[in-house]
């Protein structure tokens, strides 16, 4: 498959690219161009989630081939004090780089369908065990991890020219050091979650909408 992977740069997209590049064309969508080698082939669109026909108009020029797969790791992660000290602001801030960078993606999904014609698109939203638990010091991001599981079933049912999944972590991965695992929490491997990724893109009718992989 060709997948597209948003988020390429961050903890997640950057592991999924390593060990899906294997078996798969990964293309990384990003907003700056990566300093080092990647395993992923970088397309710059620095403004993707405000313009989504920037990323069709990038795979175009580059002549890629045509995408199978989507994947959004987008969002980000933190533990810090709570999400109403924390002030309207960061709300703000999270809700652009979480929901806002999920609608954006499904928008390019969208257009994906619409040019190629093809079989649908699989598109799969990664999420985490915030999104069904109030965690304390990452509160806006369990706001919007909720809603992003509703921004999925809304799109998934407004069209079939997508296939719309979520693949829910219900742990920290291991490895990503931004993780409190004082009190000795387990972890989930990220060659386990890129198993589960590859699952669901290679055979997305055996699952539905929402998916949780737990520890
Ligand atoms: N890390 C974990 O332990 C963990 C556990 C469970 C689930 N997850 C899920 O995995 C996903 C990704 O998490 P992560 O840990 O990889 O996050 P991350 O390392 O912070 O990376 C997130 C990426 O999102 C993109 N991004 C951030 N703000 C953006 C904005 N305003 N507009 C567009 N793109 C933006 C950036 O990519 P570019 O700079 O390339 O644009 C960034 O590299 C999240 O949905 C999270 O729920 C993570």
């Amino acid at each position: 498959m060709h997948i597209l992977i948003f988020g390429a740069s961050g903890y997640v997209g950057t592991g999924l690219a390593q060990h899906l590049s294997a078996d798969h064309r990964i293309t990384g969508i990003v907003r700056a161009q990566p300093a080092d080698d990647t395993a992923y082939e970088p397309v710059l669109a620095p403004d993707w989630v405000d313009r989504p026909q920037s990323v069709i108009d990038e795979l175009r020029r580059v002549d890629a081939p045509p995408v199978d797969a989507v994947i959004a790791a987008v969002g980000g992660w933190y533990v810090d004090m709570s999400m109403i000290d924390r002030g309207i602001d960061s709300f703000d801030e999270d809700y652009s780089s979480y929901l806002r960078g999920h609608f954006g993606a499904c928008a390019v999904s969208e257009a994906l369908a619409e040019e190629g014609g093809r079989a649908p698109v699989r598109h799969l939203a990664l999420n985490g065990v915030a999104s069904v638990e109030a965690c304390v010091g990452s509160g806006a991001i369990s706001v919007f991890g909720a809603a992003q599981e509703m921004l999925i079933r809304v799109a998934a049912a407004e069209t079939e020219a997508v296939h719309y999944r979520e693949l829910k972590v219900m742990a920290p991965i291991g490895g990503d050091d931004r993780n409190d695992l004082r009190g000795g929490v387990e972890t989930i491997g990220l060659p386990a979650v890129a198993d589960a990724v590859s699952a669901l893109l290679s055979r997305p009718d055996e699952y539905e909408i929402s998916t949780a992989l737990n520890v």
